[in-house]
């Protein structure tokens, strides 16, 4: 079994695929954190309701606030495997990038490297894609480096969306594959299956 810390910034809705993937597995990820900016969002109330332990990074935080230098301890201490940014809008201080090397992934609703870095979060991605005119979209996992969305690319899902009609369209049949790559790549980190050959990831 291997621990894992989620980062979450709003609705939660890949944390809470997460949990219903591992939910009554056998040997399963044990998510140990879930850890945010943003005390009040969503994804902190479903991680409550599941009895795990929640912390803030956030100034804004009435209770169990800690600073990047006291993650990082933490994380450590509780011998945390992977750490997974789940629609977490903050930028990762690089002593905690360094901390964590190759241990941190990150879902993007897109294909990168195309339509990724700074500001393309939320819909601003999926806007950016429509007004592209592209014809596929899709989901990427990525291992995080010091830059936006720049880390070696894990895996990737396409979706078609040559007959949408509205980025939201866009967001909707992204987010359904979000939900299913995402897991599938924390289970194979977890079994020791992703694997970094030849400055190319990948998984057996
Ligand atoms: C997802 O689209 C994810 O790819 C991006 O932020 C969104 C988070 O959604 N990084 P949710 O909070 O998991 O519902």
């Amino acid at each position: 079994m291997i621990n894992l810390t989620v980062f979450v910034s709003g609705r939660g809705s890949n944390l809470k695929a997460l949990y219903n993937f591992f939910d009554k597995k056998s040997n399963a990820p044990k998510i140990k954190f879930v850890v945010s900016d943003n005390p009040d969002c969503q994804a902190i109330d479903f991680a409550k309701s599941k009895k795990t332990d929640v912390f803030f990074i956030s100034k804004k935080a009435t209770s169990g606030k800690v600073s990047w230098s006291e993650a990082i301890r933490l994380l450590k201490k509780e011998n945390i495997d992977l750490v997974i940014l789940a629609g977490f809008l903050k930028k990762l201080p690089d002593e905690f990038v360094k901390a964590f090397e190759n241990k941190i992934i990150n879902i993007h609703p897109a294909l990168l490297p195309s339509f990724g870095g700074k500001g393309m979060y939320g819909i601003n991605v999926h806007k950016t894609v429509y007004e592209s005119s592209a014809k596929v979209s899709g989901a990427t996992v990525h291992f995080v480096n010091e830059n936006y969305d720049e880390g070696k690319i894990i895996a990737q899902r396409c979706v078609d969306i040559s007959d949408v009609k509205s980025p939201e369209e866009i967001a909707d049949r992204v987010l359904k594959i979000e939900h299913e790559l995402l897991p599938y790549v924390v289970s194979k980190f977890a079994e020791g299956k992703i694997k970094i050959e030849n400055s190319r990831v990948i998984i057996e």
